[in-house]
């Protein structure tokens, strides 16, 4: 398969590449708003994975290149934004493509993050509401973090849940995410779920801010 990864320029976005382009064997797009940064991005990925795998299938592309390329496309840009970035490849998205997001819409103050939902709900809801009716969203990757995929030395032992309506596209993300060595993908129901999946990442964050040795702690569920 080809998998997009708008903005993937970013953290989440080198985590994603590094660890798909290792533990898979899918052509990896990189999407930017600017494809020169896109092709900059991907020397930088090719040379981390330089000792961790022979043989790379990353390219740089503008975001709606990628989209259009892609089977699988992943948002990974900052959660204010996503639902502009559909929207501008929302001509490159059809019923084939499956569109994730892994994006939380959090606020910090002195104690730590908090989780601050827009008014559909969730931010994977939200994604919903601005795809087109026939693309399938599916909510995954959100209580990952993106230091601990792009750290390659780093031994995964995480579960990343997923939310979606379509259920091809829910068992398509499963799979995906699951290829992924040391991470259990487990399903948590439909988009309507998707807030409770999203508000754990504060937690998770706050976890490492008040507790030493824990930077990048992720979740498993036992
Ligand atoms: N970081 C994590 O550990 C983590 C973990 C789980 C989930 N997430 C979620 O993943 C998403 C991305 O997080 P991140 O930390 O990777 O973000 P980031 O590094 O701040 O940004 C990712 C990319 O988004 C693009 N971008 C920035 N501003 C934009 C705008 N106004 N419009 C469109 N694209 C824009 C940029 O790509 P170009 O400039 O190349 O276009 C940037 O490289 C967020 O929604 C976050 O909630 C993050």
């Amino acid at each position: 398969m080809r998998i997009a990864l708008l903005g993937g320029t970013g953290d989440i976005g080198e985590g994603l590449a590094l660890r798909l382009a290792r533990d898979t064997s899918h052509e990896i797009l990189i999407g930017s708003r600017d494809p020169e940064k896109a092709r900059d991005a991907v020397a930088e990925y090719e040379a981390a994975l330089e000792d961790h795998t022979d043989s790379v299938d990353i390219k740089g592309f503008a975001n709606e290149m990628a989209a259009d390329r892609a089977d699988i496309v992943v948002c990974s840009v900052p959660p204010y934004h996503v639902g502009d970035t559909v929207e501008a490849v929302a001509d490159s998205l059809d019923s084939d493509t499956v569109l994730v997001t892994p994006a939380v819409g959090m606020k910090g103050d002195e104690d730590g993050l908090h989780y601050h939902p827009p008014s559909a709900g969730s931010v994977t809801e939200l994604v919903a509401e601005r795809a087109p009716d026939e693309v399938p969203v599916v909510g995954a990757f959100h209580n990952l973090a993106a230091g601990a995929l792009a750290d390659l030395e780093t031994d995964l032992d995480l579960d990343t849940l997923v939310v979606a309506d379509d259920e091809a596209a829910r068992d398509t993300v499963l799979n995906l995410a699951g290829e992924l060595e040391g991470l259990r993908a487990l399903a948590a129901g439909p988009l309507a779920n998707a807030a409770e999946v999203e508000s754990v990442t504060p937690l998770v964050i706050n976890i490492a801010k008040y507790n030493d040795d824990m930077h990048d702690v992720g979740v498993k569920w036992v």
